[in-house]
Formats: structure tokens, sequence, C-alpha cells
């Protein structure tokens, strides 16, 4: 029976590679996005993949969202969350909104979907659960002090989480990307970027399908023995 997973932001950049990198391998896929409807459906006519709409960073929202994915598809086994924003800005001007909206779409929607499935997950004995966290995480970035605590954060739940899932079958993994060539990257000001890519040793931004390459084999049946580790993926900017 194919397992079924589950992608936040999966319609979009490093989601929809992810996304589309376990349809090809044989998952049964529910990408969920939160607000543009035009790139959900143009992805789904493209791919196949059901797209379902709802805020992670809404506990309600999730626990209805993911009821609902697993009354079309089947108990959730693999999770992904991939679903994160940037508000960039120095803390010197940075907004309580900004720290807020990123603190609560990037890390509290990894507890509201984690805490969704866990309980399924634990009765199956089975488990794949791949957070998606950040060479900024891992670095930090001028200007990203909200997006550098979220992803850190990120950093310290998988291992948390990997401990106690560990004797249930539940593999809790983290991937840390490098500058990915998606739209939040393209965000960033050109001349801020050419010096962030001066300094990738392989000398190019990364592709979205090097980032689904390693959740596929994080979320292998084969994987049970990976768990509680962060694998960087970023061109050798950042050896951690
Ligand atoms: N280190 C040191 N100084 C820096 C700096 C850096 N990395 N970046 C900017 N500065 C300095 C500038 O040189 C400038 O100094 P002067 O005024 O003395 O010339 C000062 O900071 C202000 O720079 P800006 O004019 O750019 O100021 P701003 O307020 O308009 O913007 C910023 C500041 C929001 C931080 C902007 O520079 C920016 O967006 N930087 C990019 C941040 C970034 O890398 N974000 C990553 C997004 S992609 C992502 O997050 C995906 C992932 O996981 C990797």
């Amino acid at each position: 029976m194919a397992r079924v997973a589950i992608v936040t932001g999966g319609t979009r950049g490093i989601g929809e590679a992810i996304s589309v990198g376990l349809k090809d391998a044989g998952y049964k896929v529910a990408a969920v996005y939160a607000g543009n409807d035009e790139r959900a459906r143009d992805f789904t006519e493209r791919t196949g993949i059901a797209a379902y709409k709802w805020d992670v960073s809404q506990f309600d929202g999730c626990r209805d969202g993911v009821a609902r994915v697993e009354a079309d598809l089947g108990p959730v086994e693999v999770l992904v969350n991939n679903a994160g924003i940037t508000r960039d800005s120095v803390m010197h001007r940075m907004t309580f909104e900004q720290w807020n909206e990123v603190i609560q779409t990037n890390l509290t929607s990894c507890f509201n979907m984690c805490r969704t499935v866990i309980d399924g997950m634990r009765e199956r004995n089975f488990g794949r659960i791949v957070n998606i966290g950040s060479i900024n995480g891992q670095a930090g970035q001028y200007g990203q002090v909200n997006y550098a605590a979220a992803k850190s954060g990120i950093h310290g739940f998988t291992k948390a989480l990997a401990q106690e899932g560990a004797a249930k079958g539940i593999t809790v993994n983290a991937i840390a990307p490098g500058y990915i060539d998606t739209d939040m990257v393209r965000a960033v000001p050109a001349n801020v970027l050419e010096k962030i890519v001066a300094r990738i040793p392989v000398g190019r931004l990364g592709r979205a399908d090097e980032i689904a390459r390693g959740v596929l084999f994080l979320v292998g049946d084969d994987a049970g023995f990976v768990t509680g580790s962060t694998l960087s993926i970023n061109g050798g900017q950042h050896m951690y």
C-alpha cells in the first residue's frame, strides 16, 4: 500500500519539488498551501497532486485539515513540515508582527502538525517526519533574527521529538537547506544575493529538487536508523 504523505507549503518552491518527488516515488501526496489559490490550481493541474488549503500556524486548522486528508487518502505516515515565510528586517526596525508571523508560521506550525499526526503514528508504530530548517538557523543571518530563531527552534524540536518517537518507529529528522533558487531567495535584494552566492563553494544557488532528494532518503522505510539528524544541503556554504 502506498504511504500517505503531507507536505506543508507543498505547492511552490522547495515544497513543490518535495511533493513531486514523493509522488514519483509512489507516495499518495497531499500538498498544503495557505493562500495562493491560482498557484495551487496550476500545481494540481500540472502534477495531479491534490492541494489542500489551510493555515498551518493555526492549530484547529491543522486538526481539521489533516482529518480531511485522512478521509480522502488514509492515515498520514509521512509529514514534511516545509511551510515557511520570511519577514526580513534588522532588529531595530522589526515589528512584533514581523517577529510573530515568522515564529507562528515557521515554528509553531511544526507543533500544530506534529501534535495532530503523532497519535496515529504512535498507534501504528510507524512515522517519518522531516522538518525543513535552514542554514540561517544554524549560522544566523543579518536581517533575520525572527527567521533564524524559528529555524534554529526547528532543529531543537527535531532532536527532542526524535527521542520521543524512537521507540515507536517514528523517525524525526531535519534538512537545513542553504540558498535555493526559489521565490523566497529571489526576493533578497540582488546586491545582497550576489555577495551570498560568492560565498557558496559550489558556486551557485541550490535547486529545489536537490532538497527533495534528501527528503526521499529520510522518509524511506529503510531509513529507520536515521533519526534526530540534520542533513545540510547548502553547496558547502556552512559546514556544521
Ligand atoms: N552583514 C553586514 N552588514 C550588512 C549585511 C550583512 N550580511 N547586510 C546588510 N548589511 C548592512 C549594509 O551594508 C548597510 O550598511 P550601510 O548602511 O553602512 O551601507 C546596512 O546593513 C543596511 O543595509 P540595507 O540597505 O540592505 O538595509 P535595509 O534595512 O533596507 O535591509 C535587510 C536590511 C532586510 C537585512 C536586507 O539587507 C536583506 O533583505 N538582506 C537579506 C537577508 C537574507 O539573506 N535573507 C535570506 C532570505 S532567503 C531565506 O531565508 C531562505 C533560507 O533559508 C536560506
